[in-house]
Parts: C-alpha cells; sequence; structure tokens
C-alpha cells in the first residue's frame, strides 16, 4: 500500500491504475478507523480492483462547539489496519492541499434533505459533508464510492448528491458493523469512560425495541417510537436528541411503517454525541 499526501500524487498514481484497466473505489473517512471502516474496504474490494481509502478530518462539516480540536488523529496508526485489507493508496492530504485558499466559498447544498434528522441540531454540518465528498469525487474520480448505514442521513444525502449532480458514480452502502454487546462502532467511542460505555448500550436496546413492536404488528409510528423512546427514558446516562422513524430514501417519516423503513436516534452520553439506526425487517431481526 503507497500513502500519498497531494493531489498531484493522487492523480498520477490513479491515472496508472485507469491505464492498466483497472476499477477504482473510493472510501472516504475522517480517520481513527475501526472495523466498521475496514469492512467498508472489504465492500469496495467487491465492486473495485483499486481501492482508495481517504482520511482527512474535515473542518467544514464540524460545528464550532464541536470536537474538530479534539477528534482523533493517528496517521501511522490507521496506514498498518488498512494495509491489510487490500486498500492499494491512502490519500492523506493537510488541511492546506484541501483548502488551499483557507476554505470554499462554494458548497454543496441540499435544503430539504439536509434540514431533517440530524442536520436540525448541526447546522450547516451536511453542507460541509457534501461539499467534501464532492472535491473527493472530483479529485479520485472513482467508480463506485462506499459509506457505512451508520451514518443514514449522510448515505442518503449522498445518494442523492451523486444522482442529482451526474457524479455518475456508484454510491454502495455497506452495513454497520456493532462490538458483540450491540454497541455501534464509532471513533467517537474513544471519548467514552467504561460507565459511559454501559450508558450508551441504550442506543442499541432502543432500535431493537423499535423492531420487537414491528415484529409483533405495530405499525404505527407513534407506537414503535414510544417503545425505543421507553428504553432511552429508562437510562439516566443517555439525553436523548431525536428517535425517528423515516423513509431511508426521501427522509420523510411514513404514516404507517413497513419493511425497509428505518429508526434512527441520536443521544448525548456525557458530552459525546452517538447516532445509530436500524432497517426494519422480517419478524425476528434484531439490530
Ligand atoms: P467517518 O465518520 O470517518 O466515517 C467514514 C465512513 O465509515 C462513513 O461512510 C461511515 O458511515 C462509515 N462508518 C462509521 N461507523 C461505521 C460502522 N460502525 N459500521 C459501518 N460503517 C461505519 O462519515 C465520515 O467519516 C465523513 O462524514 C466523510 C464521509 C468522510 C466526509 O468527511
Amino acid at each position: 500500500m503507497k500513502t500519498v499526501t497531494t493531489i498531484g500524487q493522487l492523480r498520477e498514481h490513479i491515472g496508472r491504475a485507469r491505464a492498466a484497466g483497472r476499477r477504482v473505489g473510493l472510501v472516504p473517512t475522517m480517520g481513527a478507523l475501526h472495523e466498521g471502516h475496514l469492512q467498508l474496504c472489504d465492500a469496495a474490494r467487491r465492486h473495485a480492483d483499486e481501492v482508495v481509502l481517504s482520511i482527512f478530518v474535515n473542518p467544514l462539516q464540524f460545528g464550532p462547539a464541536e470536537d474538530f480540536d479534539r477528534y482523533p488523529r493517528d496517521l501511522n496508526r490507521d496506514a498498518g489496519l488498512v494495509s491489510s485489507r487490500g486498500v492499494a493508496l491512502l490519500f492523506a492530504p493537510e488541511t492546506d492541499e484541501v483548502f488551499p485558499n483557507g476554505s470554499s466559498p462554494v458548497r454543496v447544498h441540499a435544503p430539504d434533505l439536509g434540514n431533517v434528522l440530524c442536520g436540525r441540531f448541526r447546522p450547516g454540518h451536511f453542507e460541509g459533508v457534501l461539499t467534501i465528498v464532492a472535491k473527493l469525487f472530483n479529485m479520485v474520480r472513482p467508480d463506485c464510492a462506499v459509506f457505512g448505514q451508520k451514518d443514514l442521513q449522510q448515505a442518503s444525502l449522498i445518494r442523492r448528491m451523486a444522482r442529482d449532480l451526474d457524479f455518475g458514480i456508484d454510491v454502495i452502502v455497506g452495513r454497520i458493523v456493532r462490538d458483540p454487546d450491540g454497541i455501534a462502532l464509532s471513533s467517537r467511542n474513544a471519548y467514552l469512560s467504561a460507565d459511559q460505555r454501559h450508558s450508551a448500550l441504550a442506543l442499541h436496546r432502543a432500535l431493537s425495541a423499535a423492531q420487537a413492536a414491528f415484529a409483533a404488528g405495530a405499525d404505527d409510528p407513534a407506537v414503535i417510537l414510544g417503545a425505543a423512546r421507553a428504553t432511552l427514558e429508562a437510562e439516566p446516562g443517555v439525553a436523548t436528541q431525536y428517535v425517528e422513524v423515516v423513509d431511508p430514501e426521501s427522509l420523510a417519516t411514513p404514516d404507517r411503517v413497513g419493511r425497509g423503513h428505518a429508526v434512527a436516534v441520536a443521544a448525548y452520553v456525557g458530552s459525546t454525541r452517538l447516532i445509530d439506526n436500524h432497517i426494519l425487517e422480517q419478524a425476528g431481526s434484531v439490530p
């Protein structure tokens, strides 16, 4: 595996791969890699010959009071993890390589899909995400790009951006990777104390409660969300920001809940904001 830090080196490497007729797949990340990211690399390998993983902690998507400064950064550790997962190229640019003029006055904006769920609480966040992903798409020009269902709203927005702005890139969404106790892997889990990690399990329990209500025949959003909310409220270490049931494409709340709709939750555990979701499936499926 090769590591490059400039767009010039990136394009040189990709130009060679393309000339050899290889299909290029991109996995964008902000580093602090875990098994969730690594399984996105596995998925990319299944859809492409040459996998590029990018690591860039994108300042545009963090609010002023958020964790940009303390976001975990360890390039050597991350490089070690991806080198054994079939990644051909690690692209890890510095901020001034990506934003040579300090920032980007031109942004990609998606008002309808970007202002619901997390967007209600993180103004400007999805504009920052879409802008950096559009830049990465243009830098790499991959045939496909892989994102995680863990960030359900992000994945929907990126799929829509690729379609609406005619990027001609297949957007693939990989399943959520969890620890054996159910907690969804996240770079931000590193902020949790042992007690807080225990509290954070309530997010997964809430999704399981919603799934159980659905499997038992409920199709009223209020009933399904009530089951999830009751589970969260029973855990004093968790402050719920939202629990919603949505269509994962339109992000709208359905009148009647059916298979394929998603239950999405965001909550604070201490000062750490966590998100998780589950796509409702046939009776018996457990998140
Ligand atoms: P980051 O949080 O590093 O996540 C990178 C990718 O990993 C995202 O597509 C995310 O959905 C996926 N991911 C995170 N946790 C996962 C899990 N437990 N299982 C499976 N996939 C998981 O998301 C971002 O970075 C940024 O917003 C980015 C798209 C890179 C733009 O800056």
